[in-house]
């Protein structure tokens, strides 16, 4: 078949966390909590605004440079982002990424977290610290489709690269970037149980 594929949209997936890590990964959860607890500002804002969720990131987004444990995660994450930027070929040669924003996630039950994209970052990303099994999953789109205009709808077998949204399991331990104007989204949580994760913006400094 005559026919290339250009402009991929890439995301990455990869186990953050070795086997030996379940210290790392329960202090990071204690600390999540923490935040929540000491956050009085968020908790109010989520009351109005994030039903059945709360978020530190319009309270507490520098993290990474707040909490030690925030501190070594970013560490843990620098190499994959390192590794993602190489796959897309980012010339850093003059100026590097750095994280610049650092926040926390919880999601209990019917907890939605709308589409949405992250303006002003370069990469950002997931890491998921604590997944109830069932939970939501990590809703990518087609970033073309607001140009598809009238073009018929795909078949719903059609090859994965031809799919319009994909879905990302969210799985502890794990971490998933992509690039900051990729729209994403959250799915109502259906678990009793909180889904929490730390998510992360990546800016060009
Ligand atoms: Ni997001």
């Amino acid at each position: 078949m005559p026919v290339q594929p250009w402009f991929p949209t890439f995301v990455y997936e990869s186990p953050l966390l070795g086997k030996r890590s379940g210290d790392f990964a329960q202090s990071l959860l204690g600390e999540c909590h923490a935040v929540r607890e000491q956050d009085s500002e968020g908790q109010l804002w989520c009351r109005d605004n994030y039903p059945a969720g709360y978020t530190s990131y319009g309270t507490r987004r520098n993290l990474h440079r707040a909490v030690p444990t925030f501190t070594a995660l970013e560490r843990k994450i620098w190499v994959h982002v390192k590794r993602f930027a190489d796959h897309l070929d980012m010339d850093l040669r003059e100026a590097d990424l750095a994280m610049t924003d650092c926040w926390v996630n919880i999601m209990s039950r019917d907890a939605v977290h709308p589409l949405h994209l992250h303006p002003g970052a370069i990469v950002s990303g997931t890491f998921y610290v604590t997944t109830p099994p069932g939970c939501s999953g990590l809703c990518f789109e087609d970033p073309r489709l607001e140009k598809s205009g009238n073009a018929p709808p795909r078949l719903t077998n059609c090859r994965p690269t031809n799919r319009q949204h994909v879905t990302y399991d969210a799985e502890a331990g794990k971490v998933i970037l992509f690039e900051s104007w990729l729209r994403h989204e959250v799915a109502s949580n259906p678990t009793l149980d909180e889904r929490v994760s730390v998510s992360f913006n990546y800016t060009w400094v």
